[in-house]
């Protein structure tokens, strides 16, 4: 538990602005809407009149502690509160096996650039994932994660440009750097001086960069940078577009998809639900607005992938056996804990095929342990993610004129705590049940490009020419895609 004693700034300050104003990291998905109950504090004396909200996300038990809602709390004078930073724990997955098409030979170790060592970034709206790479021997050497800090400022990118947008944009630009700084003194090197290669979505690289999100949420969505470049020891890898970043390219270009003969597809289950389709010929990209529901965004219980967090769950007869990362007390379900309840839920016919709840778990949702519940809402969540990123992928797969068949391979990224298991992924509608032979979980591919780009500088054209070449689909009014959206709401 995290202990502050403060004395409040006044001004119409919320206890959650306060502490966003003091670089202290609190988790608060909705971005200080009051709407997810996620910014949860207790005072330790003198808790204020809880509000509506609070009285709504906030058991009464838990309201008698002194457990409020920080930004919905506003007070004068001195408080002292404490609240849970476990997320400062996270863990995710960061393996991943570089490939080439598999009728391209693998490049040679010499090719190196031979600038001794440089750290690859992945920089996920929620986790931040650096890899410290031996160039001149062309290997990893130690990869750190941490939660990206500007969590408390929302869970998604809308949310992050919504708060740079009103004038917080050098607090994102201080905490993200922060976070970069850390990783690298963890790797055991000088943040100041050492070369770091940047992937990540390019609402995350504008925050890295200080830039202006001003274009970025309004219609027609122009990002101001997204092409290959150096910022003091940065190195920014090229983005497509505002909503398909460097994170794909990165991840196009790890999977050998650039150089394949055969035609793959790529989904990135992050906020963004980023995709592409294509070889060595043509690529063709799309972002359908997913939420965080797959990384335990807007979850009720959902927690990044921190110890403690429920990463797969079987329920049998209404018995629930469930594991937790490093087996550690529930607190909550993780992204690849979201898909197994979901799934087990279906099985156990506990939701039906419009998504909605045996009456007797509608109200209060279904308990998976005594403190971790998977509500009617959670439900929805997951309904809208996955209808969003199979409508999407459906409709890239038909624009570029194949049909499953054709396909030799889907690739499935993100940064997950754990792995995904894809028969439940499938068994949920995520992923097409026929393309399931063919589907691999790739793990975070975003941190593979950029370690292939760190390991190998003479990979830079294959960045420029994937920014440059790949074809970006609208989704946005697509016919063929809202049809088959409201298809995938439904579970089959
Ligand atoms: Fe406070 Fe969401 S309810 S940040």
């Amino acid at each position: 538990m995290k202990h502050v004693k403060a004395i409040s700034e006044g001004s119409g300050l919320s206890i959650l602005e306060q502490l966003q104003n003091r670089g202290i990291f609190l988790p608060a998905d909705c971005g200080g809407n009051g709407t997810c109950g996620k910014c949860l504090i207790r005072f330790v004396k003198n808790p204020p009149e809880p509000t509506p909200k609070e009285k709504k996300f906030v058991s009464e038990k838990n309201l008698e502690q002194g457990w409020r809602l920080a930004c919905e709390t506003r007070l004068e004078g001195e408080f002292e509160i404490e609240f849970d930073q476990s997320e400062d724990e996270i863990v995710a997955q960061t393996e991943f096996q570089i490939r080439n098409g598999s009728d391209v030979p693998e490049e040679e170790p010499e090719d190196a650039g031979g600038e001794g060592t440089m750290i690859a970034v992945d920089i996920g709206t929620t986790t931040v994932a650096a890899s410290l790479v031996d160039t001149a021997q062309n290997k990893v050497l130690d990869t750190r994660t941490c939660i990206n800090h500007q969590r408390s400022f929302g869970a998604d990118v809308i949310s992050r440009i919504k708060a740079s947008n009103e004038g917080d944009k050098e607090k994102l630009k201080s905490l993200i750097r922060e976070d970069l700084a850390e990783l690298t003194r963890r790797l055991g090197q000088d943040p100041e001086t050492i070369r770091t290669v940047i992937s990540g979505n390019t609402t995350m690289q504008h925050l890295l960069e200080g830039l202006s999100c001003e274009t970025l949420g309004v219609a027609p969505y122009t990002p101001v940078d997204i092409s290959l470049h150096e910022d003091g020891p940065f190195t920014l890898l090229p983005g497509i577009s505002t909503y398909v970043g460097a994170d794909i390219v990165s991840g196009i270009i790890a999977c050998g998809m650039d150089q394949s003969d055969e035609v793959c597809i790529l989904i990135d289950l992050g906020t963004n639900g980023e995709m592409a389709i294509g070889n060595k010929d043509r690529i063709l990209v799309a972002s359908t607005a997913a939420g965080p529901a797959f990384e335990g965004g807007n979850i009720t219980c959902g927690v990044a992938g921190i110890p403690g967090a429920i990463s797969s769950v079987e329920i049998n007869d209404g018995t629930v056996t469930f594991e937790t990362i490093g087996g550690k007390e529930p607190v909550g379900l993780c992204g690849t804990g979201v898909l197994e309840v979901m799934y087990e839920l279906l099985k156990e016919e506990l939701v039906d095929e419009t998504g909605c709840m045996d009456e007797e778990y509608f109200d209060d949702g279904f308990p998976v342990s005594d403190a971790v519940v998977f509500t009617e809402k959670d439900v929805r969540e997951v309904q809208l993610a996955k209808s969003a990123i199979r409508a999407g992928a459906e409709t890239l797969i038909k624009e570029y004129g194949v049909d499953y068949g054709q396909v030799r391979a889907l690739y499935l990224a993100g940064g997950f705590g754990q792995k995904i298991n894809l028969k439940k992924a499938a068994g949920i509608g995520l992923l097409p049940e026929e393309l399931l032979e063919r589907t691999e979980a790739v793990g975070n591919s975003s941190l593979a490009g950029a370690v292939l780009y760190a390991k190998n500088p003479a990979a830079r054209e294959r960045f420029v020419r994937v920014s440059d070449k790949a074809e970006e689909v609208s989704l946005t009014g697509n016919p063929f895609f809202n049809d088959l959206y409201m298809e995938h709401m439904m579970f089959e």
